[in-house]
C-alpha cells in the first residue's frame, strides 16, 4: 500500500512536469522572439538576452526524458500488482457465490468479466492520471501564463475551457449509459457463444450449426445496433468539440489582430498566444475524447462489478463455528426447499439419519434425490426448517468445515484440466503420493491409469473429457477414498461402470462406508440391498421409509419399483425406457 502511495505521488509529479513543459515552451519561444526583435541592430546583446530562455527551452526534452522514465518505473512497480490484486480479489469473491449463482450464469462470461475489470481499472487509472490530471494542470498553467501576459486572452481561454468541459461532461453521461447497454448486449452474445462451444458435441451430432449460427447472429444484431448507437453518439460529441475549438481559434486570432492594431500586442505574443491556446485547446479536446473513453470503461467496469459483486446468497454466519462430527447423525427438521420459480420440495419433512446408518435413496428421475443431498452439503439453503449434523445447524458452521466432513461422489463428476495425479490429489491436498496411489487402487483406477502413456501425469482434458464416463467416476471415487470424511454421499457413483468393475468397486466402497454415515443414491436397486434403510422419493416428497423387506411388504411405490426392475435396472414409469 505504501508503495502504491509513493507511485501515486510520482504520477502526480509527472503530471506537473509534463504540463509545465507543454505550457512553458510557448512562453520561452515568446521570450526568445521578443528578445530577438528587441536586439535587432544590437547583435551583441542578443545572446545575453535570450540565453536563459534558450537554455530552458533546449533542456526541456531531457528533463521530460528523465521524468518519464521515473514515471514508467513507478508504473511497472505498481500497475501489474494492482491488476493481479483485482483479479485475485474478484476470483475469491466470485468463487464464494452459491452453487445456484453458477448454475444461472455462463462460466466463460464470468471469467471475461474479471478480465474486463482488470483492463478497465488499468485504463481508468491511466486516464485519470495521465489525461485528466496532466491536462487539467496544462490548462491551469496555460491560462495563468496567458492571464499574466495578456489577461483578456486568459479569460477567453478559461471561459471557453469551462464551456467545453461542461458540454463534454453532459455528452459523456449519455455515452456511459449507452456503453453499459452495449456491454450488456455483448455479454449476451458472449454467453451464447460459450454455451454453443460447451455443447459442441450436441451441435455436431444433430448437425445443427446453422441453427446455432442463427441464434448467435440474432444477438449479434443487437450488439451491432447498440455499438452503432454508441459510436454515433461519440461522433456527435466529437463534432461539437471540434466546433468549439474552431470558435476558440477564431476568437484568439481576432483578439490578437485587434490588439496589434491597437498596439498592445507584441509579435512574441502572437507566438505565445497562438501556440499556447492551440496546445491548451488540443489538450482539452483530448480530455473530452478521453472522457468518453473513460465513461465507456466505467460502464464496462460497472457492468462487470454488477455481475460479480452481487450479494452472496450463501455465506458463512459471522459467528460460524467449525463443524464437529463425532458421530455423523443427520437430522432433517421440518425441511422445505424451493428452487427459484419452481414447486416446493420436501414439504416440511423431518428425517433422522442415525450415526453410521447406511441409507439408500430411490425414486424416479427428477424426484428430488440429488436435491436432498445437495441440501445437506448446503449447496442451497433450505427455505423452511433446518438441517442438523450432530446437533449443529449447518447454517451456523463454516461451509469449509461442513464440506470437509462430507465425502461426495457426484452424479456427473467433472475434473480439472490437469493431470490425473493432481485431480486425485484434490481429494486431500496434503496427501502423499503413496496415499494417492492407494486411493486410486481402491477405486480401481490405478490399473487403467498405468496403461496410459503418461500414467498419472496424463492430462484429462477440459472437465475430464479425455476420459470415459466410468474412468471419470473412478477418479471421483479415488478422491473420496483419499478424503475419508465421516459422512459419505454417493450420487449414482457407479452408474457408468460395467458390472464387473462395479462389483469390485462396490466391495471397496463397502469398506469405505464402514463407521461412516452413508447416503447412496442408486437407480440399480440391487446395489441398495445392503442398506440399513431406504427412503423412497416421489415428485419431490419422501413417500416411504424403511428397510428393503419392510418396503416390499408395504406394497407401495418401492415394491412397484422393485417389481418393475429388469436385470437390476429401474424402468421409467411412463414410457418403460431404461434409466
Ligand atoms: N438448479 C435448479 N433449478 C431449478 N430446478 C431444479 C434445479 N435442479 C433441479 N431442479 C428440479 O428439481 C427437481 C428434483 O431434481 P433432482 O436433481 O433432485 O432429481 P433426482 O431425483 O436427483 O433426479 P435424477 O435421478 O435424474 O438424478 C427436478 O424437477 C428438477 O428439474
Ligand atoms: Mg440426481
Amino acid at each position: 500500500m505504501r508503495e502504491h502511495k509513493l507511485a501515486l505521488l510520482i504520477f502526480l509529479i509527472m503530471s506537473v512536469v509534463d504540463a509545465a513543459e507543454v505550457s512553458l515552451s510557448p512562453y520561452f519561444i515568446k521570450m526568445i522572439i521578443d528578445g530577438a526583435i528587441k536586439t535587432v541592430g544590437d547583435m551583441e546583446r542578443l545572446i545575453p538576452t535570450v540565453l536563459l530562455p534558450a537554455i530552458l527551452y533546449a533542456s526541456m526534452p531531457m528533463v521530460l526524458n528523465i521524468f518519464f522514465r521515473v514515471y514508467e518505473y513507478a508504473y511497472l512497480k505498481t500497475m501489474p500488482i494492482i491488476k493481479s490484486d483485482i483479479t485475485a480479489t474478484m476470483f475469491r469473491y466470485l468463487s464464494q457465490h452459491s452453487y445456484s449463482y453458477f448454475q444461472e450464469r455462463f462460466s466463460g462470461n464470468l471469467a471475461k468479466k474479471i478480465f474486463d475489470l482488470m483492463s478497465g481499472v488499468e485504463s481508468i487509472i491511466q486516464i485519470i492520471h495521465y489525461i485528466f490530471t496532466t491536462r487539467f494542470i496544462i490548462v491551469l498553467i496555460g491560462s495563468a501564463i496567458l492571464f499574466t501576459v495578456q489577461p483578456i486572452f486568459g479569460i477567453i481561454l478559461a471561459v471557453w475551457a469551462f464551456c467545453f468541459v461542461g458540454a463534454s461532461y453532459y455528452m459523456a453521461k449519455k455515452s456511459e449509459a449507452l456503453s453499459y447497454e452495449f456491454s450488456e448486449a455483448d455479454n449476451v452474445v458472449g454467453g451464447k457463444i460459450v454455451d454453443s462451444i460447451t455443447n459442441i458435441l450436441s451441435a455436431k451430432l444433430f448437425s445443427n450449426f446453422n441453427h446455432e449460427e442463427k441464434l448467435i447472429s440474432k444477438s449479434l444484431k443487437d450488439v451491432v445496433a447498440k455499438d452503432q448507437l454508441l459510436q454515433w453518439h461519440m461522433m456527435k460529441t466529437y463534432f461539437m468539440q471540434g466546433t468549439l475549438i474552431t470558435i476558440l481559434s477564431a476568437s484568439m486570432i481576432s483578439g490578437l489582430l485587434y490588439g496589434r492594431l491597437n498596439n498592445w500586442v507584441t509579435i512574441g505574443d502572437f507566438a505565445l498566444i497562438l501556440a499556447l491556446s492551440s496546445t491548451v485547446a488540443m489538450n482539452i479536446f483530448n480530455t473530452g475524447k478521453e472522457m468518453i473513453r473513460f465513461s465507456k470503461e466505467v460502464g464496462k467496469c460497472r457492468q462487470a462489478l454488477n455481475i460479480i459483486v452481487e450479494p452472496q446468497e450463501i455465506s458463512d454466519n459471522t459467528n460460524a463455528t467449525e463443524l464437529n462430527v463425532p458421530e455423523g447423525k443427520i437430522l432433517f427438521d421440518n425441511v422445505q426447499f424451493q428452487y427459484k420459480d419452481a414447486e416446493p420440495l420436501f414439504e416440511n419433512k423431518s428425517v433422522i439419519i442415525e450415526p453410521g446408518q447406511k441409507v439408500g435413496l430411490v425414486g424416479h428421475s427428477g424426484s428430488g434425490k440429488s436435491t436432498f443431498v445437495n441440501l445437506i452439503l448446503r449447496l442451497h439453503d433450505v427455505t423452511h426448517g433446518r438441517i442438523l449434523i450432530d446437533g449443529q445447524d449447518i447454517r451456523n458452521v463454516t461451509q469449509e468445515s461442513l464440506r470437509k466432513n462430507i465425502g461426495m461422489i457426484p452424479q456427473d463428476p467433472s475434473l480439472f484440466h490437469r493431470t490425473l495425479m493432481e485431480n486425485i490429489h484434490f481429494g486431500k491436498i496434503d496427501a502423499s503420493t503413496e496415499e494417492i496411489i492407494n486411493a486410486s487402487k481402491s477405486a480401481h483406477a490405478h490399473d487403467f491409469i498405468v496403461t496410459l502413456p503418461k500414467g498419472y501425469d496424463s492430462m484429462v482434458g477440459e472437465r475430464g473429457v479425455k476420459l470415459s464416463g466410468g474412468q471419470r467416476q473412478r477418479i471421483a471415487i479415488a478422491r473420496a477414498f483419499l478424503k475419508n470424511a465421516p459422512i459419505l454421499i454417493l450420487d449414482e457413483a457407479t452408474s457408468q461402470l460395467d458390472s464387473i468393475t462395479e462389483k469390485y468397486i462396490q466391495e471397496s466402497l463397502w469398506e469405505l462406508m464402514q463407521n461412516k454415515t452413508t447416503i447412496v443414491i442408486a437407480h440399480r436397486l440391487s446395489t441398495l440391498l445392503h442398506m440399513d434403510r431406504i427412503l423412497v422419493f416421489d415428485k419431490g416428497k419422501i413417500v416411504e421409509d424403511g428397510t428393503h423387506q419392510e418396503l416390499l411388504a408395504k406394497k407401495g411405490l418401492y415394491s412397484e419399483l422393485w417389481k418393475s426392475q429388469v436385470g437390476g435396472f429401474l424402468l421409467d414409469r411412463d414410457d418403460g425406457i431404461l434409466i
